[in-house]
């Protein structure tokens, strides 16, 4: 299956509906969808009224996402830790599941914060401990724990960003007005994960060639050690997909 498939099927194992919720009137507005992959969250605010600038920096996902021919809905490639100018000031911020690429998240987020007008609000969503998954063997928890830090120390990925959205908009200036944890059939659940969740869980660890890189020789048995801890009937998650909607 394509990078571009994987990603189409993760929406409907969100609870976006639940985050919709909480934003404001979408009416008329400019929305800056950054790390906005095929287009899916961009679909759904243009159906709530909003013009879209989905940023991102994968050309094969961005065609994905130009191909829906959403109106009002326009996609861009660049590097979210170095936007270029845009040539808007939006009304709002959408960024689900990229802010975890930036471990310096409040400087980052300045940055963006010039693409906004005043006053708008930003709606931020990421996993926190995105292994967080019991029961796994002793050896699988360090090998994972050991891959964590290093991502985080080298700034390429901070696995536990879901927790810690709310303190970096607040360091660059931003207001918390609600932080709620969704609800998520792939990152967060309890018992044995369904035939397709499980599916796209192999296909993700396939796709983290750093994590082989780390693991060496011990790959298989750690990938084995997770998938089979997934289909568990006392399977839980830790891992909790988390929302933060702000104003700045
Ligand atoms: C996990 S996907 C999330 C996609 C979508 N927002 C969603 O919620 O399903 C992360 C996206 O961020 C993009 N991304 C990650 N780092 C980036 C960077 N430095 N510049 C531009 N895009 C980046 C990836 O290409 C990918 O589309």
């Amino acid at each position: 299956m394509s990078l571009v498939d994987e990603y189409r099927r993760q929406a409907g194992w969100r609870a976006w509906s639940q985050a919709f919720a909480m934003l404001p009137s979408l009416h008329g507005q400019v929305v800056l969808d950054l790390g906005c992959g095929v287009g899916d969250l961009a679909a759904e605010l243009v159906a709530r009224g909003a013009r879209v600038l989905g940023v991102d920096g994968n050309e094969e996902l961005l065609a994905a996402a130009r191909a829906r021919g959403l109106p009002g809905a326009e996609f861009v490639q660049a590097d979210l830790g170095a936007l270029p100018d845009l040539g808007v000031a939006a009304d709002g911020l959408w960024c689900s599941f990229a802010a975890a690429y930036f471990p310096d998240l409040p400087a980052v987020l300045g940055a963006w914060s010039r693409h906004l007008r005043p006053g708008v609000w930003a709606a931020l969503t990421e996993i926190d401990d995105l292994f967080g998954h019991e029961p796994l063997l002793g050896r699988t928890r360090e090998l994972l724990a050991g891959y964590a830090r290093d991502a985080l120390a080298a700034g390429r990925y901070d696995f536990h960003m879901g927790g810690k959205v709310r303190r970096h908009m607040e360091r660059a200036g931003f207001t918390v007005e609600r932080e709620s944890a969704l609800p998520d059939q792939e990152f967060s659940f309890a018992g044995p994960a369904r035939p397709d969740v499980l599916d796209a869980w192999r296909a993700r660890l396939a796709r983290m060639q750093g994590l082989h890189g780390y693991c060496g020789q011990e790959y298989a048995a750690l990938r084995d050690d997770f998938l089979g801890c997934l289909v568990r009937a006392d399977h839980r998650s830790r891992a909790r997909v988390v929302f933060c909607l702000a104003r700045r």
